[in-house]
């Protein structure tokens, strides 16, 4: 017989730990201890109901690879093209994957549509305990798809939920949400660290033994995390992220772990009356720009999730009043601002000591390349004369502390996604430029900064965002 104990388990950090105290000793956290209990399995069964089917009763016997283990791995397609490209190419039987993001944002729409979507052909379950089954069937009728063979099942009992998929033997279940299901072997509430863990951890075993595709939503804490940091992540295949700027319609799902594909894939969105559509031209969201050039904007590719994407960037520079200048940093790292500042001021003979400098990337997106570095810089000196450049220019490059541009990997995918996107001119490094000629796109190849500058500025116009000078001399 098993011997029941019970752990505390930190519902910040999952940490464990075997009396009740005060603070967590794994994270420092305070009253985040919750009581749970354990069956620790003997240890003659320890390691049973994990493998193949016809274990002996002394648990898994290995079984070598290759041979027909992988037969049962076709993906299941989503229906939804770009959650098929963040997932990797599409669903894999027998994973569990979590969804996670804010309230609101879509998480069971798009769901509700993956679920509807693959109902066509095979068995597929939605436990709903968020929302009861005529809420959800509301929801359905709005996306078009309320006459689908799909099966909701408004239950928060997991054994229940795993009764029910596992009777219709479906190829997917869907569990909205991971918060909302209890286990009866454990005594705490639902949305608890210990019940979630629980949970999950047999849902995993319940995947992994039925082959059954498991997708669960989860809610994101205020920190952004689901359910405390790493909790769930561990135990799951993959976690995806639904993310999107407040009050946009556009919604980026994003693979922050994935064991079947590659992770930081993007997948773009739109919220419509008609539920999510994707967006096969993502470039165009975030340009959404004003006709005239200003100064201070500037085109660059980032190469984020394995394709290129147009991001405007933004600077303006305006001379400190008083105190010390700030530097101030949107979706860029502000660390590598400043050293950008210091290369200018240095290798470029642009001071911006006595200016305050602020830099964004539209969208509300978060670049995590250096390839932004010589766009900003041009952005700077565009500000700083007023003057803008081409609103048909992009540019990409990283910038070292000697002044030199430095090539970035994928150079020539960025410019032809440029090209696409119908950009006239590109200032890039010397070693991206290709080699052979692009139609309809005119490449100046750079190796310093200060060439850049001056390519920039002598094709600029005078600033559309002009205005009178500020009064100088004031007390
Ligand atoms: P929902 O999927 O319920 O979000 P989550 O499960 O992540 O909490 O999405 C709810 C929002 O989406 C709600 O504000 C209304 C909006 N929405 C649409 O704009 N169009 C639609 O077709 C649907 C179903 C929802
Ligand atoms: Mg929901």
């Amino acid at each position: 017989m098993a011997r029941p104990i019970s752990v505390f388990v930190c519902s910040a950090c999952g940490g464990e730990t075997l009396k009740w105290q005060g603070q967590c000793p794994a994270c420092g956290e305070w009253n985040s201890l919750e009581q749970r209990a354990v069956r620790r399995p003997s240890p003659a069964r320890s390691g049973s109901g994990q493998g193949a089917p016809g274990s002996g009763p002394t648990g898994a016997a290995p079984v070598p690879l290759g041979t027909g283990t992988e037969l049962c791995l076709e993906r299941l397609p989503s229906g939804q093209g770009e959650l098929d490209r963040v997932l990797g190419g599409g669903i894999v039987p027998g994973s569990v994957t979590l969804l996670g993001g804010d309230p609101g944002i879509g998480k069971s729409t798009l769901l509700l549509q993956v679920a509807a979507y693959v109902a066509e052909g095979r068995g597929v379950v939605y436990a709903s305990g968020e929302e009861s089954v005529s809420q959800v069937g509301l929801r359905a009728r709005r996306l078009g798809i309320a006459a689908t063979a799909l099966e909701v099942l408004a239950e928060t009992d997991l054994q229940s939920i795993l009764d029910q998929a596992a009777g219709r033997r479906a190829a997917l279940l869907v569990v909205d949400s991971i918060q909302t299901v209890q286990s009866a072997a454990v005594t705490a509430s639902a949305g608890a660290v210990s019940q979630l863990r629980e949970c999950t951890a047999e849902l995993v075993r319940f995947a992994k033994t039925t082959a059954t595709a498991v997708i669960l939503i989860g809610h994101v804490t205020k920190e952004g995390a689901i359910a405390g940091p790493r909790v769930l992540e561990h135990l799951v295949d993959s976690v995806l992220y639904f993310e999107s700027e407040a009050g946009s319609r556009f919604r980026i799902v994003r693979a922050t772990k994935n064991r079947f594909g590659a992770v930081n894939e993007l997948g773009f969105f739109a919220m419509t009356e008609a539920g999510l559509k994707e967006v096969r031209n993502p470039s165009a969201i975030f340009l959404a720009r004003a006709p005239e050039p200003a100064a201070g904007s500037i085109v660059t590719v980032m190469r984020d999730g394995g394709r290129p994407l147009l991001i405007e960037l933004q600077a303006l520079v305006d001379r400190m009043r008083f105190g010390a200048p700030r530097r101030i940093a949107q979706g860029l790292d502000a660390n590598r601002l400043a050293m950008l500042l210091a290369v200018l001021s240095r290798h470029a003979a642009l001071s911006l000591q006595e200016h305050e400098v602020f830099v964004n990337a539209v969208g509300g997106v978060q670049i995590d390349e250096t390839a932004w570095d010589l766009p900003v810089v041009i952005a700077l000196a565009s500000s700083l004369a007023d003057r803008a450049v081409p609103s048909s220019l992009v540019s990409f490059g990283e910038i070292g502390l000697t002044g030199e541009v430095r090539p970035v990997a994928y150079g020539e995918e960025r410019l032809r996604e440029a090209q696409k996107q119908g950009f006239r001119v590109a200032i890039v490094p010397r070693e991206n430029a290709p080699r052979k000629h692009l139609e309809g796109i005119e490449v100046i190849a750079v190796s310093r900064v200060s060439e850049a500058l001056e390519a920039a500025l002598n094709r600029s116009s005078p600033g559309s965002t002009s205005r009178p000078a500020p009064a100088r001399g004031q007390s």
